[in-house]
């Protein structure tokens, strides 16, 4: 089955979709992202993306490239497109615009949205459970990762260094020795106290969708949660440690560079937690026909 792109008002085959080089995405990461998981058709916690898109786009001061409802619209005829059915991903980019090459705003161009869905295989809950190693680096981002932009090549430098060692991903680490996040996830411990911790959603990291709907969870149930930074030596001697995001859901962090978390698998409280967000994702949304 071919791809569908979806590039600036057209519906392309994936192969052959492509933007203006003049794009100021490409030439200058001057845009934002988003990546929603689609799960059985629906698109998980569509309105909580929506929401940070907005907050990304008011940011940098570029302007919706269409009303929220004929995103809303492409998004899903990009999910029947494709015929997304069990589990897959949806990706959403905008940039400022075409324009020859300047640093400054143009005056004219239009906001460019570019979009790709793809089927992804099933979420495999035993490998979650079984758990990843992460490695730590030196957070070397620009100073508001609370922007969704498409400016990650400190990301992708700390993720192939995670690959290259075997791990998974690389936890980020402020100048104190503060774990911040992941390069694609937010980072949690659960401390020798009991306590669920995971940093503020201040401007240091990106407020993941899937960290705010598991704070929610965890607070229904009761969890005893704290929002606050916490350091390397405090994750490698917590009694569990896990990471989230879109499409890692909560996989369980057994290893942090050489030491062993818990007893090397996932403790009771992360599996509670992928327990609850597994119900969650599989009753959330709202339908894509
Ligand atoms: N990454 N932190 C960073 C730096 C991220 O890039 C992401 C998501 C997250 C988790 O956010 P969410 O729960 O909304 O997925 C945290 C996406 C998946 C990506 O870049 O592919």
């Amino acid at each position: 089955m071919s791809r569908i792109a979806y590039v600036d008002g057209r519906y392309l085959p994936h192969r052959r979709a492509g933007v203006s080089v003049e794009d100021r995405g490409y030439q200058f990461a001057d845009g934002v992202y988003e990546v929603i998981a689609v799960l059985g058709g629906r698109l998980v916690d569509e309105d909580l993306h929506l929401e940070r898109l907005n907050r990304s786009l008011d940011e940098l001061r570029i302007r919706w490239p269409m009303s929220r409802a004929a995103l809303r619209l492409v998004m899903r005829e990009m999910i029947r497109r494709n015929r997304i059915r069990a589990f897959g991903s949806l990706y959403l980019q905008v940039t400022r615009g075409v324009s020859p090459r300047n640093h400054a705003f143009p005056t004219s161009a239009e906001p460019v949205l570019v979009m790709t869905a793809r089927t992804l295989p099933p979420f495999d809950l035993e490998a979650a459970k079984r758990g990843i190693s992460v490695i730590s680096a030196p957070d070397e981002r620009w100073r508001r990762p609370d922007i969704k932009t498409v400016s990650l090549i400190p990301n992708v430098l700390a993720k192939q260094r995670a690959v290259e060692s075997g791990a998974f991903e690389s936890w980020l680490l402020d100048v104190d020795g503060m774990v911040t996040e992941g390069t694609a996830s937010n980072a949690w411990i659960v401390t020798e106290g009991g306590d669920l911790v995971t940093h503020a959603a201040d401007r240091s990291i990106l407020a993941g969708i899937t960290r705010t709907s598991l704070l929610r969870l965890a607070r229904e149930h009761g969890v005893r949660l704290v929002e606050r930074p916490f350091s390397l030596v405090e994750a490698k001697r917590a009694r569990e440690a896990f990471l989230t995001s879109t499409t890692s859901w909560v996989k369980a962090v057994v290893r942090i560079d050489d030491a062993t978390i818990g007893n090397g698998a996932a403790g009771p409280l992360t599996r509670r937690l992928l327990d609850w967000y597994t119900a969650y994702v599989a009753g959330d949304g709202e339908t894509s026909r």
